[in-house]
């Protein structure tokens, strides 16, 4: 349980996993202290908030943040729902220091977790919510398989996945007004990079859908400066 002013960092990491390799925010470790100026620079705010929203979470629920990062998403989710029981993973160390002192200063209670999307550090069952902002486009292929398997897993039935990155439905969809005129080139260089690459014509949908989610779907779109932003949601039958 948190107080409101220690957050904690836990090594949810096996002796094998201390060892790995993964995407860290910036593409590059030296880039982080750059990574929320960049990130508030380029409106990820308005990512952070409307997943937040489209979560919709009750007092006292648990949430799974899966590859926090600064938790931008994490404080976004306790800006919505003060009194959510928030955990951020991430492989990132440095990372989640930072995401503590964010936390500390802003006094809000967030636990957090250091570890990978592939095995999240909780129960069968025993989790109301998971959310990703900008991340699954980090983890590998196998990684985003397990994932997928792990959050139907950790979820209570009637729990619920909520995921933004850069991606898009693959059906019709129309744009929420957020177009801007870089979009075009922000789709092809989404298209031209293997890792968002993954997250076009469905990629997410299908991920989730595949790990037993029935209804998992495209919500929301937009038209980001970076490429194209998809939300997707999912209910754990
Ligand atoms: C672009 S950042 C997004 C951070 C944060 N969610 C946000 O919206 O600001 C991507 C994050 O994914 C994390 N990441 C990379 N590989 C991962 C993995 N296998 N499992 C979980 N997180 C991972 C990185 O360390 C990084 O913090």
């Amino acid at each position: 349980m948190n107080d409101r002013t220690t957050v904690q960092i836990h090594d949810h990491r096996t002796p094998e996993e201390r060892d790995r390799e993964f995407l860290p925010g910036m593409g590059k470790p030296w880039l982080l202290p750059f990574y929320d100026v960049f990130s508030r620079l380029s409106g990820a705010r308005v990512l952070h908030d409307r997943a937040a929203a489209l979560a919709d979470i009750a007092p006292g629920e648990t949430v799974l943040d899966v590859g926090c990062g600064t938790a931008n998403l994490s404080l976004a989710v306790l800006r919505a729902q003060p009194a959510a029981r928030v955990t951020g993973l991430d492989p990132d160390a440095a990372a989640l220091r930072i995401a503590a002192r964010k936390a500390a200063r802003r006094r809000v209670p967030l636990t957090l977790a250091q570890g990978f999307a592939d095995r999240l550090p909780t129960g069968d069952g025993s989790l109301d919510h998971i959310v990703s902002s900008l991340a699954l486009h980090h983890v590998p292929d196998e990684g985003r398989i397990l994932f997928g398997r792990e959050a139907f897993r950790a979820l209570r039935p009637g729990g619920r996945v909520t995921i933004v990155d850069f991606g898009s439905s693959g059906g019709a969809h129309g744009s929420d007004g957020h177009g801007h005129r870089g979009a075009a080139r922000g789709h092809s260089a989404v298209a031209a990079n293997p890792h968002t690459a993954r997250n076009l014509e469905g990629g997410l949908v299908r991920l989730l859908t595949d790990a037993g989610f029935a209804d998992a779907r495209e919500v929301a779109h937009l038209e980001h400066r970076y490429g194209p932003i998809t939300f997707v949601q999912a209910t754990r039958p």
